[in-house]
């Protein structure tokens, strides 16, 4: 029997359905996506977010006024992150501070100021780059993260990274390098190379707060961010 025109249709919305789905399922970025892109199949500058792929403003919304782990409780305002969402670099700390528990902003305090400056020494602004932190709200005390803090708060970080899709991803400190590269190596080895976030070069150096007392590294930061405007 001959496939009339309204058959033909309703298989071809079908195929297109189960590839979605297939490729909603599938995604591993950027790895993928390139893919696609090379094969013309989503423009290049295009965001894919109607197959899967939040942007920033989906991620805040599903983020909402947080309440999975307990650090709510504590908090004055979750900080979720700032800057283009375009970014070719993405810095990443490890949860707000008092002053950003505060402002509701990310590294506004002194580590932020130093980091600001290091921002500026690359050529650029804060405006130009994205920055957030491992954890969106404060530790009391600003005690280290706690795995489970963490495991729950990782996801929306990932879901940010997907829909900003740098170049490059700075990870600040032992916790953003340990929770990325998914290792316990020190920052110490770790840093002033470049390792991969999913396929996206990622640098570890050290956290800004840890500068301010120790002045002296700052010279092997300058290098790590040296390596990275190379690579920009
Ligand atoms: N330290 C961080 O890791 N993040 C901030 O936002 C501020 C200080």
């Amino acid at each position: 029997m001959k496939n009339t025109g309204e058959d033909l249709e309703g298989e071809l919305l079908t195929v297109i359905q189960s590839l979605k789905a297939h490729i909603r399922e599938n995604l591993d970025f950027p790895k993928n996506l390139s893919h696609l892109c090379m094969r013309g199949e989503v423009p290049r500058e295009g965001r894919i977010h109607s197959l899967s792929i939040m942007n920033l403003e989906e991620v805040r919304e599903e983020l909402g006024e947080c309440r999975r782990c307990s650090l709510w409780q504590v908090r004055k305002n979750l900080v979720f992150g700032e800057g283009n969402s375009r970014a070719r670099i993405v810095f990443v700390g490890e949860a707000p501070g008092g002053d950003e528990d505060i402002q509701g902003r990310p590294f506004v305090g002194r580590a932020g100021q130093l980091l600001t400056r290091i921002i500026v020494a690359m050529g650029m602004e804060r405006k130009d780059v994205y920055i957030c932190n491992i954890l969106k709200c404060r530790p009391p005390g600003n005690r280290n993260p706690r795995p489970d803090e963490i495991n729950t708060c990782e996801p929306f970080l990932v879901k940010q990274l997907r829909a900003i899709r740098p170049k490059i991803i700075c990870a600040l400190g032992t916790f953003a390098a340990h929770t990325l590269l998914k290792t316990d190596v020190p920052i110490t080895v770790l840093r002033g190379r470049f390792h991969s976030y999913h396929g996206i070069p990622v640098m570890p150096t050290y956290h800004p707060a840890y500068l301010l007392r120790n002045p002296g590294a700052k010279k092997q930061v300058w290098e790590d961010v040296q390596k990275i405007m190379k690579a920009l």
